[in-house]
């Protein structure tokens, strides 16, 4: 009998539209992200089989914990880029950072440590608890030293989770630009981010979207959420710029 337990997921979307990723936690052992190299060629073998053509991964950079520089960074993604080599797998492979705003922020500006991508992007986000004061005073010094700010996972700040949509209007105005989570239109990071993050594909206000993969369940997360009207709807947004990387 038909209509049984198991049914078929429909694949509205395909992940070669999107063609390029620029969320994720692919360097071995200097973040939360995968821990060996084998787990970052795994996952991105599948990448490449789901059509992804090019990684711009993001390992976390923050003062209190993952205090990557753009050494680490760089030489975690040569080591990856040659493994990439060896294993014959298809897949254009980068590295900038995912930058905490906090006080080292300051420096890192300063200095010239960040690690840009694109057309001068710089991918920051928050802690979850609570937004920094200094949000505003970091975005600003970024943006007049010439970078343009993607703010990661925008839907899953609870502090930002208002009803008329004021405080997400106010960042849109501060010329930031929003990196959606492909797994929030699943409901994994809860309702409310589901519904934010649907809200703003429906508002036009998503500039990139991201796998955010740490590790193999983030994998099966990207293939669940093929039969979901709302990534469909993202990935052909003539506006995501994600390709523009290419
Ligand atoms: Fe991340």
């Amino acid at each position: 009998m038909r209509g049984e337990k198991e049914e078929p997921v429909i694949r509205l979307a395909d992940y070669g539209q999107m063609a390029v990723d620029i969320h994720s936690h692919l360097i071995p052992g200097i973040d939360d992200g995968v821990k060996t190299m084998d787990e970052s060629i795994f996952l991105l073998r599948h990448l490449e089989t789901l059509g992804f053509k090019k990684v711009i991964t993001s390992p976390h950079v923050m003062a209190d914990g993952y205090n990557n520089s753009r050494e680490t960074i760089l030489s975690g993604r040569d080591k990856v880029r040659e493994a990439i080599k060896q294993n014959s797998i298809n897949i254009d492979f980068d590295a900038t950072g995912e930058y905490n705003i906090d006080d080292a922020m300051y420096e890192r500006i300063e200095r010239k440590e960040l690690l840009p991508f694109g057309k001068n992007y710089v991918m920051v986000e928050m802690p979850f608890l609570a937004k920094p004061p200094i949000m505003g005073d970091i975005v600003y010094k970024l943006q007049i030293a010439g970078y343009k700010v993607i703010l990661a996972h925008p839907e899953r700040y609870s502090y930002f989770h208002e009803n008329d949509f004021s405080t997400y209007e106010s960042l849109k105005d501060r010329n930031i630009l929003f990196q959606i989570n492909i797994g929030s239109l699943s409901g994994i990071y809860g309702k409310a981010a589901k519904f934010t993050a649907e809200r703003m594909i429906d508002e036009n206000m998503v500039e990139f979207v991201g796998t955010d993969m740490h590790g193999t369940k983030h994998l099966e997360l990207l293939d669940a959420c093929l039969g979901l009207k709302y990534l469909d709807r993202i990935l052909n947004y003539d506006k995501l710029l994600n390709k523009t990387l290419l």
